[in-house]
């Protein structure tokens, strides 16, 4: 009895020394990284590591970026990263340091709703101030009341039925093209016509000239 007691307090004594050595190389804080078997602590934001730590939970070697460089977070990069640049149609918001990146946005007049921004910033649209719903900013573009407009026209019966006046416009132009296409054939027909009667008539004096003979009708319709 005694025997087999003393055997399980040795074999309990042995699982906790042996989950121990493991727990203390293989779980690392969370302010860790694991390196060989050693727990390290990682470099701070602005910072970038040149040695891991040489014993266990030790600190770690790291030099601060580079100027033009950052690093925003706890790491153990071998280098900072580059800082932004901002393009011709952006413009600073935010300066590059060591340990945040250069923040660009649209300029002035201009907006860009995408994500990363990485077209062009686009022309903000524009609408009467009493129509701005919202003004332009970096990211979004003007919003215009487009409804505003029809309680404005039935202030104006002459101008109460857009859709009717827009039928009118469409016919108007439809009656002007058709009238431009007639003219334009009818110019094309006298032209052929002259030509026709030009060279007719002059076969027809060459004719009469030998003949004596009167040319007779088809030279009326040349008159
Ligand atoms: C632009 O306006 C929108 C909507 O009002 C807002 O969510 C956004 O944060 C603004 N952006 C900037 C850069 O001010």
């Amino acid at each position: 009895m005694m025997a087999r007691m003393r055997c399980l307090l040795l074999l309990g004594l042995f699982l906790r020394v042996a989950v121990c050595s493991v727990s203390n190389t293989t779980q690392c804080d969370k302010d860790e990284f694991k390196h060989e078997h050693l727990c390290c602590q990682y470099c701070s934001a602005g910072t970038y590591l040149i040695n891991p730590c040489q014993k266990n939970h030790g600190t770690s070697e790291c030099a601060p970026c580079d100027s033009k460089h950052f690093i925003d977070h706890k790491n153990r990069e071998p280098e900072c990263f580059p800082c932004s640049v901002c393009r011709d149609d952006q413009e600073e918001v935010a300066t590059c340091s060591s340990t945040t990146d250069r923040k660009c946005q649209c300029k002035q007049g201009t907006y860009c709703d995408s994500e990363n921004c990485l077209e062009k910033c686009h022309t903000c649209s524009s609408c009467p101030d009493s129509k701005v719903i919202r003004k332009c900013n970096a990211t979004t573009d003007t919003v215009c009341d487009t409804f505003d407009s029809k309680p404005v026209l039935s202030g104006h019966p002459h101008f109460c039925f857009p859709e009717s006046l827009n039928n009118v416009v469409i016919t108007a132009a439809v009656i002007t093209v058709i009238a431009a296409v007639i003219a334009v054939i009818a110019a094309v027909i006298t032209v052929i016509r002259k030509i026709i009667c030009h060279y007719r008539k002059k076969d027809k004096g060459a004719q009469n000239s030998v003949t004596g003979v009167n040319s007779g009708e088809k030279i009326q319709l040349c008159k």
